[in-house]
């Protein structure tokens, strides 16, 4: 897909986070959004889900643009899978009941195709068994792949993920990297924000660098990670890889 960024604003409560983030149009398949804590990769994610609406400057994905009011917005919304890093299931709810959700309310779909698309969703990544399980009754490892498996549902233009694997220990964080490499490989435009580097590396094709609400660098991701430019970058790539 493609992504640009034209100058943009955004402020939350009485702080300027996003000061005229700006990129020029790039394609990718998989996006890594990287950097330092309170860099603004959440809230660009945000953004471009059509959950913070800007103050000023526009997104465009594949080269429309993303819309400013509400009714538009609501549209986006349901044309985009979102995963966060936790709490993204509805607790009372099984497994197969959070992915009907989508399905049957926000897209009307009929509950005979609801239910074989949903029980076929959960077939394709392994989860067949745990369809009857509320999230408590699933390890974290298993409710992030069934919140990814929901995102995915309802066939989005995108998939956007912020740190879906930092609260999950390294084998759970393990399975659901597997998954999210899977899913990118099948062609879902993916957007990742991530802490796992080697990850980022192995998996995306382009990788944007945010500090301080812009993104000071973007590129190809194996030149990214070979060469990178700033010394910011440089020094961020050299602490974290080392962990
Ligand atoms: N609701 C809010 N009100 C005020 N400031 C906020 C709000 N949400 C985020 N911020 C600030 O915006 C900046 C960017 O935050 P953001 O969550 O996008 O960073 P991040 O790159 O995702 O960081 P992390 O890697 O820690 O998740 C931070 O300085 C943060 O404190
Ligand atoms: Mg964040």
């Amino acid at each position: 897909m493609d992504l640009e960024i034209r100058d943009l604003q955004l402020g939350l409560g009485g702080k300027d986070i996003l000061q005229g983030m700006t990129l020029p149009q790039v394609s990718a398949n998989v996006f890594a959004l990287i950097g330092p804590s309170g860099g603004g990769k959440s809230t660009l994610l945000r953004v471009i889900g059509g959950l913070l609406p800007p103050d000023g400057g526009e997104v465009l994905l594949n080269r429309e643009r993303l819309p400013e009011d509400e009714k538009s917005l609501r549209q986006c919304r349901r044309k985009t899978g979102m995963v966060f890093q936790n709490w993204n299931l509805f607790h009372h709810l099984t497994a197969f009941e959070n992915l009907m959700l989508p399905l049957t309310q926000v897209q009307g779909m009929p509950v005979e195709e609801a239910e074989a698309k949903s029980m076929a969703c959960l077939e394709r990544f392994q989860l067949a068994d745990h369809a009857h399980k509320k999230p408590h009754q699933l390890s974290g490892g298993q409710q992030q792949r069934v919140a990814i498996i929901r995102a995915l549902v309802i066939e989005p233009r995108c998939l956007l993920l912020d740190e879906p694997t930092s609260a999950l220990d390294p084998e759970m964080a393990a399975q659901v990297l597997e998954m999210i490499e899977e899913v990118a490989a099948q062609g879902t435009p993916v957007m990742l924000v991530t802490h796992h580097l080697a990850f980022a590396r192995r998996v995306s094709d382009t990788t944007l660098f945010l500090a301080e609400g812009q993104i000071t660098e973007h590129g190809p991701t194996s030149a990214f990670f070979e060469r990178p430019q700033t010394e910011a970058c440089r020094r961020f790539l050299d602490r974290v890889m080392r962990m």
